[in-house]
């Protein structure tokens, strides 16, 4: 192509075309074509895939880390991935809840490791990664959940509040994955998924800093798929991006909905199960429910401002947390 742009903008005198031109020019439209028909073949394969889903992979004697496994979605996905026979490593805060997570999935005979991890501290992550790695070998499926929520107006949030939410939510997944991604490079196999949410979809009041942390964690997430994918045509490394909705962890602590049946808050056994699911079929990107993406995919089609007539009728969202 840059070929092609170059001989418009070089030598004026020869206007008649010359064999390597016309080369150059067949070489184009065959290019044209072939993106043309692989266009469409994807498609069209993407047709067939949305009633077709995708085979779930194997975990079983698999390590799959997590962090955040103390409560909510965490725990729950650490019990079931130690039901399908993966050993789990649970990284969080909380050494007493964490604890009592190991404790259950062993009961239950499933493997389970814990470990107190402040996702904050860089230094921590580093060494307890190579802990881990030494410990347990390759580290197939990296779930980074741990995160919080302060819900209130903008100018309510302190600084501390901002950095901490930032710290846990987005940047302690860069260095979680400079810590695994290389040996996945390596094998080029494995899973990295990420917790972003239904705020990194949709713009919602109190929820301004936290919904700047959940698209920074969808936008991360895509530029790494690309990255991947550019770096290695073959990649078979899988990146998926979580949107779940109000689940009852507790983590939401005022809801707020007009129509209960249409928007309930979701079972964090149920919201689990789906993100196991999503990460054994390998979807780049995966909403709780499900059919969440593909209304914001939709909604960017419309006008913003009849879009905001929708979600004044809606009248979805959640409460300030002060008072
Ligand atoms: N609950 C929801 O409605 C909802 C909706 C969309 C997205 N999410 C996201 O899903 C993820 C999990 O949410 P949840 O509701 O299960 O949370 P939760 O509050 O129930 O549990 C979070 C766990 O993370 C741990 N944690 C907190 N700070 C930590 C730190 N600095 N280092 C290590 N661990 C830390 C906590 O100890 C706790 O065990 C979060 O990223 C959240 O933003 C939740
Ligand atoms: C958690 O478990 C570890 C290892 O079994 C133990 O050393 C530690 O004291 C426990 N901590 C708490 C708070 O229960
Ligand atoms: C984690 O570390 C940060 C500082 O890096 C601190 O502000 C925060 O309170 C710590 N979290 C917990 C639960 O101890």
């Amino acid at each position: 192509m840059s070929k092609v742009s170059q001989r418009s903008a070089g030598s004026p005198q020869s206007s008649a075309p010359q064999g390597n031109d016309i080369y150059n020019i067949v070489l184009l439209v065959v290019d044209i074509l072939v993106l043309i028909a692989k266009f469409w073949y994807t498609i069209a394969e993407a047709i067939v895939g949305l009633f077709r889903p995708p085979p779930l992979e194997e975990v079983r004697g698999k390590v799959v880390l997590i962090t955040g496994t103390g409560h909510g979605m965490g725990k729950q996905m650490a019990l079931q991935y130690g039901q399908l026979g993966a050993t789990i490593l649970c990284w969080d805060v909380n050494e007493q809840t964490n604890n009592q997570t190991v404790k259950e999935i062993q009961a239950k005979g499933g493997k389970a490791f814990g470990y107190v991890c402040n996702v904050t501290k860089r230094e921590e992550i580093i060494e307890l990664a190579q802990k881990v790695r030494k410990e347990h070998g390759f580290v197939s499926v990296v779930v980074n959940n741990a995160g919080i929520m302060p819900c209130h107006p903008l100018l309510e949030h302190t600084e501390n509040e901002i950095r901490l939410m930032y710290d846990i939510n987005v940047v302690s997944h860069y260095w979680i994955i400079q810590a695994f991604l290389p040996d996945m490079i390596e094998r080029n196999e494995g899973s990295i998924v990420a917790l972003s949410s239904c705020a990194g979809l949709f713009g919602l009041i109190n929820l301004v800093p936290y919904c700047g942390t959940k698209f920074a964690v969808r936008g991360y997430m895509t530029a790494l798929a690309e990255e991947l994918r550019q770096k290695n045509p073959q990649n078979n490394i899988k990146l998926t991006t979580i949107f779940p909705y109000m689940i009852d962890t507790g983590l939401c602590k005022n809801p707020r909905y007009r129509f209960p049946s249409l928007f309930k808050l979701i079972a964090p056994d149920v919201a689990a199960a789906s993100i196991i699911e999503a990460q054994r079929q390998g979807l780049e990107e995966a909403s709780i429910p499900r059919h969440y993406v593909t209304i914001e995919k939709l909604g960017r089609l419309i006008p913003r401002k009849a879009m905001r007539l929708v979600n004044d009728f809606l009248d979805t969202g959640v409460d300030t947390d002060k008072q």
